[in-house]
């Protein structure tokens, strides 16, 4: 199968110089990414700056903002069975990115942002994808509710939910605990190396489309 996968963090410019980012590691999309490639699948993966070496036998599209990303994916997607989104996308950007590096004035400076488009919450209506969409909720608080929420609002297959308040697994770490949400239950799964995590991943995601 064809396989897209958003990675990583995206880089919001702000001048020349300085960026809004987060601490997405990438680790859990290019494990995904090594895992489906591995299995046979063909995979595209859509990625943020990380200091990852690139699995054997992906096709990697990089990207850096949040609206890069979009467009990438938005080009892309059509051509995919199945979309799995692992990107920590920014939302919200610089309203504007100045052209010369900002010069400190007062005390305090002001920054507006501006909201980023929801490229996961898009891929159903705006671009149209009817394989398997697979998201991610990272939540520190009503994990299963919050996810459950996002895979309705966001009309996922599955959405992959890991509490983020946990300081063991997650963002940084090469471990990483997930329940599965889908629209209609819930599973939990054990924690568990991400690269071990992500072969069991794509084996679920792989049969989800013919369930
Ligand atoms: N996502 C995306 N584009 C965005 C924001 C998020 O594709 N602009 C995707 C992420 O890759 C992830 C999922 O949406 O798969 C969940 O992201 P999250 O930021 O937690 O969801 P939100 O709906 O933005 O909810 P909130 O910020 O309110 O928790």
């Amino acid at each position: 199968m064809k396989v897209l996968i958003t990675a990583g963090p995206t880089v919001e410019a702000i001048d020349p110089v300085r960026f809004l980012s987060n601490r997405s590691s990438g680790k859990m999309g290019y494990a995904l990414a090594a895992a489906a490639a591995k299995r046979g699948h063909s995979v595209l993966l859509i990625s943020g700056p990380t200091s990852l070496d690139l699995p054997e036998g992906v096709d990697y599209l990089p990207i850096e903002s949040a609206a890069d990303m979009y467009q990438a994916v938005k080009s892309q997607i059509g051509r995919h069975d199945i979309a799995i989104f692992a990107a920590a996308v920014a939302d919200y950007t610089p309203a504007k990115v100045a052209d010369q590096k900002i010069k400190k004035t007062g005390d305090e400076m002001t920054l507006t942002l501006t909201r980023t488009k929801d490229i996961l919450g898009s891929a159903r209506e705006v671009m149209d994808f009817k394989g398997t969409l697979v998201g991610f909720a990272a939540e520190t608080e009503k994990v299963i509710e919050n996810a459950r929420a996002k895979c309705l609002r966001k009309s996922c297959d599955l959405v992959i939910a890991n509490d983020v308040s946990r300081k063991d697994i997650g963002f940084d770490s090469s471990e990483n605990e997930v329940t599965l949400v889908y629209p209609d239950r819930e599973e939990a799964l054990p924690q568990d190396s991400k690269e071990h995590l992500a072969f069991h991943l794509i084996e679920i995601i792989e049969h989800l489309g013919s369930d």
